[in-house]
């Protein structure tokens, strides 16, 4: 891998190459709210061939260059567009078909796992609530506020939004660790793999949503 790769950080590796976050879900390597490390950094600490994890990027890049998007080199309405149309737009609905799923699962297997199935469903709802009152507050104040052009001066918003981002970066790595890995048990119902399915995409989504904003659209803000 040649240094300069290896010296960037996750957050500039998945702006500068959209396929690089593929790569980066695939392994579970967090790269939205820990996207300050190296590359070189996340090798060492998870043992991983630089060189392997390269090529996999190298690959992921020829696969589906047709479609990947360079958002930091678009305008900043369209990034909003983006960011509303395909994050925050499905994700209340998505939120209440979890949330009826997790309180379902834990109704009728409740007995088949005791501590973490009443676990996850409070997990859900607390996600839910957290992130309906963070969209609204993105989507009344502070994105109109960026539109305009005119955040320069929002680091007090901002700063309040990352700190949302991390909570809920908290509460998705924890779903992760109490589901195994989003991996339903042998033998779990319908609904529980449909669950632990939206879960999966939920932590995708949320991740890349929280990138894109985190490392694109704010600090554009603040420099505009
Ligand atoms: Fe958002
Ligand atoms: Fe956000």
């Amino acid at each position: 891998m040649s240094s300069r790769t290896r010296l960037k950080t996750l957050a500039e590796l998945a702006t500068q190459n959209p396929a690089a976050s593929r790569v980066f879900h695939r392994r579970r390597i967090d790269f939205c709210c820990q996207g300050e490390r190296t590359l070189e950094e996340v090798c060492r600490e998870t043992s991983t061939d630089p060189a392997e994890l390269e090529r996999e990027i190298r690959e992921e890049a020829a696969s589906g260059a047709a479609t990947d998007v360079r958002w930091d080199e678009r305008p900043t309405g369209q990034l909003l567009d983006f960011i509303l149309a395909r994050y925050h737009a499905p994700l209340r609905g998505e939120l209440d078909r979890l949330l009826e799923m997790a309180e379902k699962v834990e109704r009728v297997h409740g007995a088949k796992d005791p501590e973490r199935l009443p676990r996850l469903h409070s997990l859900v709802a607390e996600l839910r609530r957290d992130l309906l009152e963070h969209l609204a507050k993105e989507e009344s104040v502070l994105f109109p506020w960026i539109r305009r052009g005119e955040a320069k001066t929002a680091g007090g918003p901002i700063s309040v939004m990352l700190r949302e981002h991390d909570t809920a970066g908290a509460l998705l790595r924890e779903i992760e660790v109490i589901t195994e890995g989003h991996s339903p048990p042998p033998g779990a119902c319908n609904t529980w793999r449909a669950l632990y399915l939206g879960l999966a995409e939920l932590d995708r989504d949320l991740k890349d949503h929280i990138h894109l904003e985190n490392h694109v659209l704010f600090p554009r803000a603040l420099r505009s």
